[in-house]
């Protein structure tokens, strides 16, 4: 069983993440340091019934006495009124300051239970177990922990790392196809920012299908790249926003369109084809990049192109607002190859007539 342990130094800790399969049938060793505590773990009304027996049960052979909390699915519940139900059930249940929180589930578990875990008695332990392939690659490395504002998405927040991810690749059997694809939209950001091999890798591969056999490397190769930039930027101020490639326009995307309508992995899948086609046309993406990046994302069945009803100009007011825009520009995410990027300050109207372009 192939296990692979990327160390993603933080600014006050580190700690490992590993990848691999059957791991959480097989996770009590890493949980032997908190014998004699108790865990609540938080997960969601899909991934409780499928896996939170499982995770109790090596829970309980590593000596904690453990407990879950199950959250309906979806977005909705990253919100103040579950986050207190969530404080609710850790008081009943006398979670103290040695205890831990475990998430299971995707992002939306993962932030809610990590906002939790923060900020309950000043921070508990907390511990990462990522079901979607989007959580795996992304959310849960990081330390970014959120619940959403009726007023917007992740409006409340901190910085809280985990002490420990679990991946299990088997959990993404259960996960269905247009979540893959989502997660996908973000693997395939991945080569296209930092890591040329691994694009080419995707590239070869060409399809889901033949990717499986080779998931289990493509995740760790992702965790290591986010854990880099962490590690280079661990509050987000400089080069992580070249994590946000392809995000310009698929923020715009998801506003347009309505939140829900695309997933978000998809939007960038979106996103990237367009801010590669951006740069081409401003000569700082190589010719070409945008059309390879097209067909590595279609031959993963993600879409490329933005609905053709949408209209440019909603979507360029839309970016202008993007939360990346700063005094009259937008910091925008350009390729200079495949492997590499920079941040560009466009003008809305250079924004504008890019898309109006397409
Ligand atoms: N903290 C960060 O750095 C960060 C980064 C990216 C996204 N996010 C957040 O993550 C959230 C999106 O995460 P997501 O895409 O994982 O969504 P999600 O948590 O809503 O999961 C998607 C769906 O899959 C289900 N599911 C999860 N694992 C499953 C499994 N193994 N089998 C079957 N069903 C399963 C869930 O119940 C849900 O219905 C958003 O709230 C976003 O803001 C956070
Ligand atoms: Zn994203």
């Amino acid at each position: 069983m192939p296990v692979v342990t990327v160390t993603a130094p933080a600014p006050d800790s580190r700690y490992e993440i590993h990848i691999g399969h059957g791991l959480l049938r097989a996770c009590a060793p890493h949980f032997a340091p908190y014998a004699g505590r108790r865990a609540a773990v938080v997960a969601d009304s899909h991934t409780a019934p499928l896996y939170a027996q499982a995770l109790l049960d090596q829970l309980r052979l590593a000596g904690l006495e453990a407990s879950v909390m199950e959250l309906p699915a979806g977005e909705p519940t990253k919100c103040p009124e579950r986050l207190a139900g969530l404080y609710d059930a850790f008081l009943d249940r006398h979670i103290t300051r040695a205890d831990l929180v475990v998430a299971l589930g995707g992002g939306v578990v993962g932030d809610i239970a990590g906002y939790a875990a923060c900020t309950y008695l000043r921070g508990v332990h907390f511990v990462q177990i990522p079901t979607t392939l989007l959580a795996q690659v992304d959310s849960s490395v990081g330390g970014k922990v959120a619940v959403n504002h009726p007023r917007g998405k992740n409006l409340l927040g901190a910085f809280y790392q985990p002490e420990l991810v679990l991946i299990d690749c088997d959990t993404l059997a259960t996960l269905d196809a247009r979540q893959i694809g989502a997660g996908l939209g973000e693997v395939i950001k991945y080569g296209c920012i930092r890591d040329r091999a691994l694009f080419e890798q995707l590239e070869r591969l060409g399809t889901r299908e033949n990717l499986m056999p080779a998931l289990d490397d493509v995740i760790a190769r992702c965790c290591a790249i986010k854990a880099d930039y962490v590690r280079e930027d661990p509050h987000d101020h400089g080069v992580r926003m070249q994590l946000n490639f392809g995000h310009t326009l698929a923020h715009a995307l998801e506003n347009v369109m309505g939140y829900g309508e695309l997933l978000h992995g998809e939007a960038v899948a979106i996103g990237m084809v367009a801010a590669a086609g951006w740069g081409e046309a401003l000569g700082v993406t190589p010719t070409g990049a945008a059309a390879r990046i097209r067909a590595v994302l279609a031959g993963y069945g993600l879409m490329t192109e933005a609905p053709p009803n949408l209209s440019a100009g909603r979507l360029a007011a839309a970016m202008a607002l993007d939360k990346k825009a700063e005094g009259d520009v937008v910091r925008t995410v350009l390729l200079t190859e495949i492997g590499a990027c920079k941040a560009v300050p466009l003008a809305p109207a250079q924004l504008q007539a890019l898309l109006f372009a397409r």
